[in-house]
């Protein structure tokens, strides 16, 4: 079965839209550093443990993929806050939210429609497009690695990510080629999501999150099993997680090399102060993408942390087994279901589930799966129509700059004296501690080790027929779009 549909929009709403010029105010960055802007490609080698996962970016060995980096270029001018203080040179103008042709490419046709984003393509950005790093000698400057969730574009969460740029850090959003609705290269190129990803997705759906679903039992036990049994099989997007995983450490890669065979590159100048490798590294992602971010801190030595924001552990590496690095997860209804904690048995191993103080497990009250994307920016209809929900979008904006820029600096980097309470107390009833230690309990209580997982112990093949409507019909109902993809771990 094919699915084209998504691919048929994008060709046939190309060509008619005509753009408000009523513009989105977006928040401005508050850190000391003005940040630049750069799109850019590479490619890496497949790995032949990913399977057989061809796409239109991809061959039997080479991947392509792009991403795009934001970054410091100098101090703010504390007379100026939009120029360098100790440059005079033009920096250019500023990047849109989306530059002409971008939405259309990247953003499903559907809510292309949206005055939302008609409206986000004349919103100016705050940093400067292409522009040379003007302080280098400032460095080193963490890294952070940003992944979307399934099916979202690569611009999904550019004020967060223009805002860490902002304190000191070059953050690049990573766009996984094939899973994301449409990748737009430097040169123009196009890659619209996979097909094969798409069926991937419905399987996902029709598998994990149906009320007969294994991981929906009430019984632990049948939970614990379904998990490990969907991962072993690398069923729905399990099977897509090393794929990305791999995307995400062959950036960090290409960043210190390309640093090393040429200074006058940008990540030779961004990178140069510290001998052109990467000094602190830190692995985030929402949904999909921050379930595959957990996964690639765990296996990339040099990384110091990780955050995900709401997306499950998608990886036997990381089931019933310490993650190697600090974690700071974020939680919603999307994954703290009625009756389970989809990431119960994630990061730790299930004995001592919930002991280890190096991750941190936070439930947002309020917060939707899809308050961690820019449409918190939108206008309120818009927000809700994605499944927003009612906490006040800049709220969220200050609130998830505490988490992030304390985690960053206190646990990822050690300098710092930031704790959870830093945060609890300056934004209070808004959070809480997602208690896990049922699980350990569980272990404990239970006569023996729960048993391998097994064919006769889950019903995988009969719930998978469940899924007649998926991804076709939220296609043809563009206002539950976003909400539809993005709750897709
Ligand atoms: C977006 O544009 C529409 C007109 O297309 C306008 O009515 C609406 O107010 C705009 N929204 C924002 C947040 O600017
Ligand atoms: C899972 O179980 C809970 C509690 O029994 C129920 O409310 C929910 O609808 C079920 N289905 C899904 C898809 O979570
Ligand atoms: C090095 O980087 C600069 C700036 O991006 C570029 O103009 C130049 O062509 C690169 N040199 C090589 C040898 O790739
Ligand atoms: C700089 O990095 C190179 C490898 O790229 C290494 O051989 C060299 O020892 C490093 N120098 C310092 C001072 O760390
Ligand atoms: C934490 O650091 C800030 C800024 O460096 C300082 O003002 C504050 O007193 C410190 N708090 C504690 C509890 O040490």
């Amino acid at each position: 079965m094919k699915f084209n549909i998504l691919g048929v929009f994008l060709l046939s709403t190309a060509v008619s839209f005509v753009w408000s010029q009523e513009a989105v105010q977006l928040p401005e960055t508050e850190g000391p550093y003005v940040t630049g802007v750069n799109d850019f490609e590479f490619t890496r080698p497949v790995d032949p443990q990913e399977g057989d996962l061809t796409d239109s970016g991809t061959d039997s060995q080479t991947r392509r993929l792009m991403a795009r980096v934001w970054y410091p270029i100098c101090r703010k001018d504390p007379m100026n806050e939009e120029g360098c203080s100790d440059a005079g040179s033009a920096l250019g103008r500023r990047r849109l939210y989306f530059e002409v042709g971008e939405a259309e490419a990247t953003v499903p046709a559907g809510l292309n429609a949206f005055s939302y984003f008609q409206n986000l393509s004349a919103a100016e950005t705050q940093s400067y497009l292409d522009a040379a790093p003007l302080l280098v000698e400032q460095g080193p400057f963490p890294v952070l690695i940003y992944s979307t969730g399934a099916t979202g574009w690569v611009s999904s969460n550019t004020v967060l990510l223009q805002e860490l740029a902002s304190h000191g850090m070059i953050a690049v959003s990573l766009a996984h080629t094939g899973g994301l609705t449409g990748v737009q290269f430097p040169n123009g190129d196009v890659i619209p999501i996979d097909d094969d990803y798409v069926e991937a997705l419905q399987e996902n759906n029709g598998l994990r999150s149906t009320d007969t679903a294994p991981m929906n039992s009430s019984d632990l036990g049948v939970r614990f099993e379904g998990e490990k049994q969907f991962l072993q099989d690398g069923r729905g997007l399990a099977k897509y997680n090393l794929q990305w995983v791999n995307d995400e450490i062959a950036l960090a890669n290409y960043m210190e090399e390309t640093a090393r065979t040429n200074s006058s590159s940008l990540f030779g100048q961004l990178l140069g102060s510290n001998n052109n490798s990467i000094s602190s590294l830190v692995y985030i992602g929402g949904s999909f993408g921050g379930g595959a971010a957990a996964v690639a801190a765990h296996k990339d030595p040099r990384a110091n942390c990780a955050i995900n924001m709401d997306g499950v552990g998608q990886s036997l590496d990381v089931f019933d087994a310490s993650l190697r690095v600090p974690l700071l997860l974020f939680v919603t209804s999307t994954t703290l279901k009625g009756n389970y904690f989809e990431n119960e048995f994630f990061y730790e191993p299930v004995q001592s589930m919930g002991s280890d103080p190096k991750i941190f497990r936070i439930k947002i009250s309020e917060m939707t799966h899809t308050d961690f994307y820019d449409v918190i920016y939108g206008p309120e209809d818009v927000r809700q129509a994605f499944g927003g929900g009612t906490l006040d979008g800049m709220l969220i904006h200050d609130m998830l700059q505490s988490y992030f820029l304390g985690f960053i600096t206190t646990t990822c980097l050690g300098d710092g004296n930031w704790t959870l309470e830093t945060t609890f107390q300056q934004f209070p009833n808004t959070a809480e501690v997602v208690d896990v230690s049922y699980v350990s309990e569980w272990w404990a209580a239970s006569e023996s080790p729960p048993p391998a997982a097994g064919p006769t112990s889950m019903s995988l093949e009969d719930s998978s027929a469940t899924t007649p409507t998926g991804i076709i019909s939220s296609l043809l109902t563009a206002t539950s779009l976003l909400a539809a993809l993005l709750t897709w771990e």
